[in-house]
This record gives C-alpha cells, sequence and structure tokens, in this order.
C-alpha cells in the first residue's frame, strides 16, 4: 500500500500535491470561520469592544467578558482567526507598536446589538443547530424521496416545524426583521417611486411587518396589509394603516394596487412560484382594479461583475435554498421565465440592493 502510495509523488509534483491537500483541508473546515463568528456574537465581542470606545487590548477584552477564567488564555486564537478574515482589525494602542488593541470594521459594525441594521438574528438563525441539521443529511437527501434536507432531517418542512416550535419560529421571524430595516431604507432613499402613488399594498410572507410598517410610514395614504401564516402574525398589533392578517398564500392573497414578495419566492420551488404569482395576479385585478404590479426583491444570479465575495454569497444561499426548503436563487432568464408562465407580460429590474435586486413585474 504504501508502495502504491509513492509511485504517485515524485519529486517535481511534491508542493502541488501538498497545495491541493491544502485547499481540500481548507474547504472541509471553512465551517470554522462560520463558527468562530457565532461564538464572539454569542460573547457580544462585538458590544465590548465598540463600548471600550478605543482599540481594546487582549486583557481588557478578557476582563469585559463573561467567560471563565480558565478559558481567558484562549481568546487570543478565537481572535486571531476573526482578525484574519477581517472581521475584526488590530490597532497600535499608544506609542508602543507591540502593544495592539482589537478594534470593529465595517463587517462587525453589523454584528453589534444595538445597531438598528444589525445582521446577528440573520447569523444566529443561519448557524442554529435546527437548520444546520439538513447539511449533515445532503447526501442522504441526494439518495432518498425526501422534498428537502430538511425534511430528511427533522421529519418536516421548516414552515411546520416553525409553526411548531416558538424558538425557531422567533429566531426565524427576527432574522427576517432584521434584514428589512436596511432593505427597506436602501429600497426608499434609492427607488422611492416603485411605492408612490399606490392606494393599497400588501406584503405577502410579510413576517412581522418590519417592511410593510417603513412602507406604511413613508407613504401615510398607502393603506399596508402584512400577509403570513396563522403563526407569524398572531397578536401583532397593526397602526393607523398598517394590519395583519394571517392565510395562506397558495389559497388566496389579499386584494391591492400592489403586492410585495420579498424574499418569499426564492423558498419555493418554479411550479411553487408559478402558483404563487398567479394568486399575486389575480389579487391585483380582483375588484376591477388595473394598473398594478408585484414588486419583488430577490437575489438575481449571473452578474458577471459580481465580485467573488458577492458570487459565494448567492451560491452558498442557494445552496441554503436546496437544503431548507424547495427554492433556490435564480438568473434574469429564470425569473422571467416564471413570471411570464403566471401569465405576466412585462417586469423592469432595479438593481438597487446589492446581490438582490428589487423588480417590478406587470399584468
Ligand atoms: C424568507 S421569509 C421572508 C419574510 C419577509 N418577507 C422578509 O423578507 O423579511 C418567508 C416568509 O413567508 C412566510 N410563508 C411561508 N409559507 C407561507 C404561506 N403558505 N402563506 C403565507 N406566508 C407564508 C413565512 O412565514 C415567512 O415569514
Amino acid at each position: 500500500m504504501l508502495g502504491k502510495s509513492m509511485e504517485l509523488i515524485n519529486e517535481e509534483g511534491a508542493d502541488e500535491l501538498l497545495q491541493a491537500q491544502t485547499r481540500v483541508w481548507n474547504h472541509a473546515l471553512a465551517f470554522i470561520n462560520s463558527m468562530a463568528l457565532k461564538c464572539a456574537v454569542q460573547l457580544d465581542i462585538p458590544d465590548a469592544i465598540q463600548n471600550h470606545g478605543k482599540p481594546i487590548t487582549l486583557s481588557e477584552l478578557v476582563s469585559s467578558l463573561p467567560i471563565h477564567p480558565s478559558k481567558a488564555q484562549y481568546l487570543y486564537r478565537l481572535m486571531r482567526i476573526l482578525v484574519h478574515s477581517d472581521i475584526f482589525s488590530l490597532k497600535k494602542v499608544g506609542d508602543d507598536p507591540q502593544h495592539e488593541g482589537y478594534s470593529l470594521t465595517p463587517a462587525s459594525r453589523f454584528l453589534l446589538k444595538g445597531n438598528p441594521l444589525s445582521v446577528r438574528p440573520m447569523l444566529l438563525f443561519w448557524v442554529d443547530p435546527v437548520p444546520m441539521e439538513p447539511f449533515q443529511c445532503l447526501s442522504t437527501w441526494f439518495q432518498n424521496e425526501d422534498l428537502t434536507a430538511f425534511n430528511t432531517a427533522h421529519g418536516k418542512c421548516m414552515w411546520e416545524l416553525a409553526g411548531e416550535n416558538a424558538r425557531l419560529n422567533n429566531l426565524f421571524n427576527e432574522a427576517m426583521a432584521s434584514d428589512c430595516v436596511l432593505a427597506c431604507g436602501v429600497v426608499m432613499k434609492k427607488c422611492k417611486g416603485v411605492f408612490e402613488g399606490l392606494k393599497s399594498l400588501v406584503d405577502v410572507g410579510g413576517g412581522t411587518g418590519v417592511m410593510a410598517k417603513c412602507i406604511a410610514e413613508t407613504f401615510p395614504t398607502t393603506n399596508c396589509t402584512v400577509f403570513d401564516l396563522p403563526h407569524v402574525v398572531s397578536g401583532l398589533q397593526g397602526s393607523k394603516n398598517m394590519k395583519f392578517v394571517g392565510g395562506d398564500m397558495f389559497e388566496s392573497v389579499p386584494s391591492a394596487d400592489a403586492i410585495l414578495l420579498k424574499w418569499i419566492l426564492h423558498d419555493w420551488s418554479d411550479e411553487e412560484c408559478v402558483k404563487i404569482l398567479k394568486q399575486c395576479k389575480e389579487a391585483i385585478g380582483r375588484n376591477g382594479n388595473i394598473g398594478g404590479k408585484v414588486i419583488i426583491m430577490e437575489m438575481i444570479m449571473g452578474n458577471r461583475n459580481w465580485d467573488e465575495n458577492s458570487i459565494e454569497t448567492q451560491l452558498f444561499l442557494d445552496m441554503y435554498m436546496m437544503a431548507c426548503v424547495t427554492g433556490r436563487e435564480r438568473s434574469e432568464d429564470e425569473w422571467a421565465k416564471l413570471f411570464f408562465a403566471a401569465g405576466f407580460s412585462n417586469y423592469k429590474i432595479n438593481p438597487v440592493l446589492g446581490v438582490r435586486g428589487l423588480i417590478e413585474v406587470y399584468p
């Protein structure tokens, strides 16, 4: 056996072999980036750095965190990998070049508890053991008949489990809500006109209503409805021009001038999307309503100008959708096919949301 292996290795090719081996090691261990980030957030390290008001030395950081004294010696190693991946940075403290302290980077500012744009809830959902378990079952799922790897892992689909498990429901709803503040702010800055002049709008799958609240406050004469599954909206209070309605978008969608679908269709297969879109088309055409539209906020894959980080993030989310739900991320062509299959005649993409876009779809 050893003799045979030795034949595979020659002096000239040895470095290449070792590099390829490191590549595989790196790929296999990449989950440690996610787990290190999760640990830092759970220990509130970004807030400890922020509260310090200037670069924080290791010993100051140790004293400010709720960690066991026996673990103080390990903190340096957690911080080292997070500095390596630009989550934190190291800055000089005073005149001594050896004396360094940790600072926040633009990325870790997004992890502060008090930041209204925080991605902390999204991170804590994405790396929670419940949605991560399907990734342990992917190869099993490829060989069985289950609808999703989530079903393989948990015996039911994600929406059903969220309906039964209050912790998962809250974690998921908070994650989604956290995404809406930045998304709505950017959309209102860059293409407010999309929402101008609407008498009514239904945010289908609108979760706990953060997006609809932002629209309702920006446009006080637009009546906004948040439509979501009963376990999501039950007990939530509306406002003067915003209300919550529970229901199932596959059965019917409340009528309005415009329907908003933010991060809905990527949860579903093409066939399911066409059903949802047909319900939306019916809802904007009901009661002789003409001139309505569907407003979609979703990832648009395939832009060759994206940087490597954006492309990889899109591919990660596509795999997330494959593992946890029946959906996928789509290219413009794939979106267009769905719109036309559901009977819409035209669409316009506003590339205003980073790796996502805002798509207006017309009957
Ligand atoms: C990925 S989340 C998006 C939430 C929100 N639009 C946002 O972007 O923050 C998908 C939403 O669809 C809702 N949903 C799932 N199935 C549904 C159904 N059959 N009818 C209505 N809403 C549904 C979920 O409860 C969840 O709030």
